[in-house]
């Protein structure tokens, strides 16, 4: 924020003046539909008894025993939930619902790229689940062991998220879409001794070798014993004998018992690693736990997306993130809803492949990526027209401010002019969504409206005081949620350095977002205010993408910063310094280093060879500097520039 205003984030300014006069109550049918109608009500309830509520959120799932204990904040900011309680999330997103109609039900729906299809109802996933806890055990899997998970959009993905859970081990996926180098700095910061992955996946009509990517990554980490190795696309693959198993042959031996216990586990024992970048350095691995992450995602589906037993859900994020982790795989589970999972890009082989998907399968809810709005709005609103898309009862988008034209495109075409959307603004670390309508609130387009129940959301001033109406300031939570990250994984120091130091004194959680409130206390997202880089809704870190570029023969130093992009939000501009004495590598070359160390995603746009970078005299890249260059705007203040 310091770095001072640049002409580009005038222009989010300038959408979000416009767009605040703007205002979509929800239609009659949609109010009468609402399970939460008297939204403010039930927020101000939340907020005159916070333990009380979550208390009473909790109440809704299953326990072994009862907690003794809603929240400990003797030991802040390493806050406790649901104290003394023992639980599994299995407990409640699978086993629960054995006893119940809905084990016949459909759990998953899921179609491959290619069309093949498979779905799976309550008891048939808890079957396959309970057989690969099966195998997991007989590889020494045991509570508290880390198992690293790396494979593409498949069933079996979300089986062995369940399968680790169930024995009270930690999963730690990695998505499909990562390389060598991010794949071995994960698994080496887990010590994990199982991979769990794929021959391959299919995507736009070719494969990814996950196989071969994850042999490299195993003889870089050092870590792994065993890999297990789902066959999906049958492409050949080189298997290590003693390291290397099929998972389709361990699932054919008596080790893969179609029952097998859920362990006991405390509420505060970690259920998942899920590393994300930050500002500086290696990758953060975000730890949460059981107890409090099943209430906060169930609760905050519930009042979201307000599901509905016949309704049908599509979540077209990918479980290996954290929109994957708890409203594709757990809030959805726990809620006993019926999920469908697609494989493959959207607009592969054509533009219609999503909205031929929600017309076969009669799909009531799309959650999305502003970026994959944006780039199906591309293409004639033909594609679209031509499919029944009636189903449709609510939209979503995460992961980016939304622009409000793609906003309007979403619900006018895709929704028919029916569906509210739900933009839900929350982090990898915030477990859940924290800023979002409900279906009764009324909507202004591009902005998260306001704090879910129990959510003490503020924008404030660097100094800690609230900011008044449309000023600028830090997006900070003002109070626990269940739902929270514990700490980072083996690193608790950063824990508070990165998350709890800016506001020491008050114990405020700060998000690293810079926001804006308006008149009406609705929330407007501006962006980052860290090197976080977000390209198509993934979350970089500058640190990751320049330690991929030098450890490129050629590069001394290298710099990566974000720039606008109108279909991925932004993309990413590297400047390097070349080692002396070698020769000049093409750009292409340099792109190809990072796609094959990081993976597609973190391929820059552009690379641009220079003499120096800009620094402050003490060091820092002055990445203003470096955004206003690749932008042709004037530089500014460069003062304390280096020399
Ligand atoms: C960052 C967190 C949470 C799932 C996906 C992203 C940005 C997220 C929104 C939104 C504006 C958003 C923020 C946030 N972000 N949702 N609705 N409107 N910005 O998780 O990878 O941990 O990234 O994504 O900048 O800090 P993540």
């Amino acid at each position: 924020m310091s770095d001072g205003k640049l002409e580009i984030d005038k222009e989010r300014e300038a959408e979000i003046l416009k767009a605040e006069a703007e205002l979509y109550p929800p239609s009659p049918e949609t109010l009468e539909a609402a399970r939460i109608k008297d939204v403010e009500a039930f927020y101000r309830r939340s907020l005159d008894d916070l333990a009380g509520f979550w208390e009473e959120q909790a109440g809704t799932l299953e326990w072994r025993r009862r907690w003794d204990k809603v929240l400990d904040e003797s030991q802040a900011p390493f806050y406790k939930w649901y104290v003394g309680a023992k639980t599994n999330i299995v407990d409640n997103a699978l086993d629960r619902h054995l006893k119940t109609f809905r084990r016949n039900k459909l759990a998953l729906i899921w179609e491959g790229e290619p069309g093949d299809t498979r779905t799976f109802s309550y008891q048939s996933l808890h079957r396959e689940v309970c057989r690969f806890a099966g195998v997991l055990r007989s590889m020494g899997v045991k509570r508290g062991d880390r198992v690293t998970i790396y494979m593409g959009r498949i069933p079996e993905l979300v089986i062995a998220m369940l399968a680790t859970a169930k024995l009270g081990a930690v999963h730690s996926v990695v998505y499909g879409g990562f390389s060598t180098e991010a794949l071995a700095d994960r698994i080496e910061d887990a010590q994990s001794r199982v991979l769990v992955t794929a021959d391959g996946g299919w995507l736009r009509g070719k494969t990814v070798n996950l196989k071969q990517i994850a042999d490299e990554a195993v003889q870089r980490s050092g870590y792994v014993e065993h890999v297990i190795v789902v066959r999906r696309t049958g492409q050949e693959v080189a298997m290590e004998a003693g390291r290397d198993y099929w998972y389709h042959e361990l699932m054919s031996l008596p080790i893969a018992l179609p029952r097998c216990e859920t362990e006991e586990m405390d509420a505060e024992d970690p259920l998942f690693i899920l590393y994300t970048s930050g500002t500086t350095g290696r990758p953060k691995g975000v730890l949460h736990t059981h107890g409090g992450y099943q209430v906060f995602t169930s609760s905050t589906l519930r009042w979201v997306f307000d599901l509905k037993d016949e309704d049908r859900y599509w979540c077209a994020a990918d479980p290996g993130w954290i929109t994957g982790h708890s409203y594709i795989v757990y809030g959805p589970l726990i809620l006993g809803a019926t999920s469908f999972m697609y494989e493959g890009a959207p607009n592969h082989p054509y533009p219609n492949r999503w909205w031929q998907l929600i017309e076969k399968y009669g799909l009531n809810i799309l959650y999305t990526a502003p970026t994959a709005i944006r780039g199906l709005m591309r293409f004639a609103e033909s594609w679209p027209r031509r499919y029944d898309l009636s189903s449709l009862r609510l939209l979503g988008t995460v992961g980016e401010p939304i622009n409000p034209e793609a906003w309007r495109w979403y619900r006018n075409v895709i929704g028919g002019g029916r569906t509210q959307i739900m933009d839900t603004w929350w982090q990898t670390e915030t477990g859940g969504f924290m800023i979002s309508p409900m279906p009764a609130v009324p909507l202004k387009p591009g902005s998260a409206t306001r704090p879910l129940p129990g959510i003490v959301a503020d924008v404030v001033t660097e100094e800690g005081k609230s900011c008044g109406p449309n000023e600028d300031g830090l997006l900070v939570i003002k109070r626990p949620w269940p739902g929270m990250l514990r700490t980072v994984y083996g690193d608790p120091e950063r824990y508070v350095s990165q998350y709890f130091s800016t506001f020491k004194k008050q114990g405020w959680y700060l998000t690293g977002d810079s926001a804006r409130k308006d008149a009406d206390g609705y929330i407007w997202i501006i962006g980052r205010i860290d090197d976080v880089i977000k390209v198509a809704g993934y979350r970089l870190g500058t640190a990751e993408v320049e330690s991929a570029l030098v450890s490129h023969g050629a590069v001394a130093e290298a710099a990566v910063i974000g720039v606008p992009d109108e279909i991925k939000g932004q993309a990413i501009h590297a400047f390097v310094i070349l080692r002396q004495g070698v020769p000049v590598p093409l750009e292409e070359d340099l792109k190809a280093h990072v796609r094959k160390e990081m993976g597609p995603i973190a391929v820059p746009a552009h690379v641009s060879i220079v003499p120096v970078l800009p620094k402050t005299r003490s060091g820092k890249i002055m990445r203003r500097v470096l955004k206003a260059r690749a932008l042709g705007l004037p530089e500014g203040d460069i003062s304390t520039l280096e020399g």
